[in-house]
């Protein structure tokens, strides 16, 4: 069994963000949310939209247990260049899927467009990964709302 705390890294999809044009506001509000829950945060990423170059991370972080919670944030909705859930499938081997439900059953009575966020989430090896949609608005939404909850899992996990 795990003990607190659990090890987070965040890794943001952003092909402007990681071009240098854009900063990422989304990937330092999810650390911030995640210190002050007591998830270190071990590991941090910018990354294009490229879905093989996500999966190959995720897969290592996972492989070599960096972290035992990793979340994303960006690429979920219709662009053609948002690829995370696709990414994230292609790596993980157990779907989680209750919790993009309850991201989405949440998010909706504060917009409807919380729709459109194809967010995926799973388990490899001894890694929970969950994707988040990109805005810091939504972020902050989502993860509030999940995180109470991820530490009984993430408990469980191994
Ligand atoms: N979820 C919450 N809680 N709050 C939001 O403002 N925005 C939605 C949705 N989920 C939103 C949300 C919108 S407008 C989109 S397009 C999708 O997330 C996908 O976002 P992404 O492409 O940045 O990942």
């Amino acid at each position: 069994r795990y003990e607190l705390p659990f090890r987070a890294s965040v890794i943001t999809l952003s092909d402007s963000g990681a071009a240098g044009t854009r900063a990422d506001r989304s990937g330092p509000i999810i650390q911030e949310i995640l210190k002050e829950n007591g998830y270190p945060v071990v590991h941090t990423a910018l990354l294009p939209d490229d879905p093989d170059q996500l999966s190959a991370l995720l897969a290592q972080l996972a492989d070599e247990h960096t972290a035992d919670l990793i979340l994303t944030t960006g690429g979920t909705g219709f662009s053609p260049r948002d690829r995370t859930p696709e990414a994230t499938r292609a790596v993980i081997e157990r779907e989680t899927p209750g919790i993009p439900e309850a991201m989405r059953a949440f998010s909706l009575q504060i917009t409807p467009r919380a729709m459109l966020t194809r967010a995926a989430a799973g388990i490899r090896k001894e890694s929970l990964i969950i994707n988040l949609p990109g805005s810091p608005k939504a972020v902050r939404e989502c993860l509030e709302y999940i995180l109470p909850s991820l530490s009984h899992g993430l408990a469980i996990l191994k």
